[in-house]
């Protein structure tokens, strides 16, 4: 009795998650959605496990959101995994962290492929761990010629640090004669910027309750629908994310004007 009503609910949700995804892609999706990932610290206090398991929760919520990301067609899914100010932790936390992406390559690399997905990153490679790096590599260089969704990682990654390192290559570039003071412009710095390759997020969506940008894309975000929830990463789902995208769809993006 009680497992025929818990598969036809489900069954039900399934079907309605279905039906959201049709209609979402009806309309026009963002072509690049970032999202700051947090709450899982929170999700293990409150099941009483170490903070490490809802980093490790988090990780399937990366696969979840990845697989829906590429179905309703977006181009690029920016995570930020970890921040420039996240080697303040302790370091078995930092340490678990590092392996994440490994373990999740190893998981799930074959479907990505299989799913034309494309793996990238953003970030200070300089102090990532070997180990990390080259996983990361690796899952890059093997998606490098898929033409579906970017799944970029945000790894060791700071916003002001980008935009210092940018300033620093444009003026190296204006003194070499490479450039001139008088052809700086917003595309111009962009170009000097990890996301070069990218277009700007359309969408931010932020985890967690908390309504801050803890120094993620401050540049690339100017422009960008942010879109917060009090869900815990280790707890978000399908049906948040297409809530976020269904509300993004509803919006009317003015850039300044009227
Ligand atoms: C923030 O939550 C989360 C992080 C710093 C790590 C995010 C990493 C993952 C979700 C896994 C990444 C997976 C791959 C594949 C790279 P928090 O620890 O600050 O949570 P709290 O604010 O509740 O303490």
């Amino acid at each position: 009795m009680f497992y025929n009503r818990f598969f036809r609910k489900n069954k039900k949700n399934t079907e309605n998650t279905k039906q959201r995804i049709n209609n979402v892609k009806k309309h026009q999706v963002p072509a690049h959605v970032a999202i700051i990932m947090d709450g899982n610290g929170r999700w293990a206090k409150k099941r009483s496990l170490p903070r490490v398991a809802g980093h490790h929760e988090g990780m399937k919520v990366v696969r979840k959101i990845t697989v829906l990301a590429n179905e309703i067609g977006l181009k690029t899914l920016t995570l930020y995994a970890f921040s420039t100010e996240n080697w303040k932790r302790p370091k078995s936390e930092v340490d678990f962290i590092m392996k994440l992406p490994e373990e999740f390559l190893n998981i799930y690399l074959p479907e990505l492929k299989e799913k034309n997905v494309r793996v990238q990153m953003i970030g200070d490679k300089t102090n990532i761990p070997k180990h990390t790096l080259q996983a990361v590599e690796k899952a890059m260089n093997d998606t490098k010629d898929n033409d579906g969704l970017i799944l970029n990682f945000a790894l060791n990654y700071g916003s002001r640090a980008e935009i210092i390192s940018a300033v620093k290559n444009v003026v190296k570039d204006v003194k070499d004669g490479i450039i001139s003071e008088n052809d700086i412009n917003d595309e111009l710095f962009s170009q000097y910027l990890m996301t070069k390759h990218l277009t700007e997020p359309d969408l931010l969506i932020r985890t967690s309750g908390e309504i801050r940008l803890s120094n993620f894309m401050l540049w690339q975000l100017a422009y960008t629908e942010f879109w917060f929830t009090k869900e815990l990463w280790p707890d978000f789902n399908e049906e948040h994310f297409l809530q976020a995208i269904e509300q993004y769809q509803n919006r009317s993006r003015r850039y300044g004007g009227i």
